[in-house]
């Protein structure tokens, strides 16, 4: 059994983008822009903006955090991606998701120029995924075809289940695994909330994708011997004995699926970090473009 290291993996791709910001240093270009938006309080929200800043400054990229109250009407929010829309300074920016229920968060996302969009949400962007056309890839299900890339995880003719069909990582991991190229070249079922027979299913895997948000919700008899196990849930429970009184928890079983897998990413350490390196991939990626 190999663990995927998404710690390892994610250092080694913030040196590698590193090494470009050094290089536009010093033939003084200008370095990559990123800016995040959070609306409201939510502390699993700050925490990853947070993590995303911190990357920024590690890398040499420039940041910028813009916080607006929880109180935010919609017309406020595209005010203010109007404006970094037309900033020549911000190559790229994200609107840090969940929003709250006054605003509409798909007319939202529709507001982002599509040539900043470095989360990849914006419907232009989604379509051109959809097409294999060049784009923005979102950074979770990009982190996780770099992870198997990097393993050298054969996903040719293989069954990939997907589980959970959320805008940001099952819906797009379905299309992409069942793309032309590797990784990708899978035969793909996409599950949910309404799928029947699940355990018949999964049972069938050679590689599985859990983004469901239930921990510790894959058993290991829902698994077969030698499966590849990514797990994307990062669900936070309760846990008076920690400092900061929870757990992350994953979607998976780890110590007794671990124990049939070949493959298996583990909670922390797995898809979570490489998230992160994937939107610093992306924002170079834009500055680039921008250059022309
Ligand atoms: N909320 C959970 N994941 C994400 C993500 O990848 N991007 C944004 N903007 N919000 C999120």
């Amino acid at each position: 059994m190999t663990i995927l290291d998404g710690k390892k993996v994610s250092n080694d791709i913030k040196n590698e983008i590193k090494a470009e910001v050094d290089k536009m240093k010093a033939k003084g270009e200008k370095v990559p822009h990123l800016a995040a938006v959070i609306v409201g309080d939510d502390g699993a929200s700050l925490t990853y903006v947070g993590s995303k800043v911190r990357a920024c400054e590690r890398v040499g990229f420039e940041s910028t955090m813009v916080r607006m109250p929880n109180t935010t009407s919609e017309i406020e929010l595209l005010d203010q991606i109007e404006e970094l829309n037309e900033n020549d300074d911000i190559d790229g920016f994200i609107i840090q998701l969940p929003l709250p229920p006054q605003i509409n968060t798909q007319r939202v996302l529709m507001a982002v120029d599509p040539s900043k969009d470095v989360d990849g949400f914006h419907p232009e962007n989604f379509g051109r995924m959809a097409l294999d056309m060049s784009t923005f890839i979102p950074a979770t299900p990009f982190g996780i075809l770099e992870l198997l890339e990097r393993y050298d995880v054969d996903t040719k003719g293989k069954h990939t289940v997907v589980i959970g069909r959320s805008h940001i990582v099952g819906r797009p991991m379905s299309i992409l695994m069942s793309r032309k190229g590797w990784p990708g070249n899978s035969t793909v079922t996409l599950t949910h909330s309404n799928t029947k027979n699940i355990t018949q299913i999964t049972s069938q895997a050679d590689i599985i994708i859990s983004a469901l948000g239930v921990p510790n919700f894959l058993k290991a008899e829902m698994v077969k011997d030698d499966a590849v196990i990514i797990d994307v849930g990062i669900t936070r429970v309760e846990d008076d004995s920690k400092e900061k009184g929870y757990v992350i928890t994953g979607d998976v079983d780890f110590e007794n699926v671990s124990k049939k897998a070949s493959f298996i990413t583990p909670v922390p350490g797995g898809v979570g970090p490489m998230t992160i390196a994937m939107l610093l991939k992306n924002t170079l990626l834009a500055r680039e473009q921008r250059k022309g």
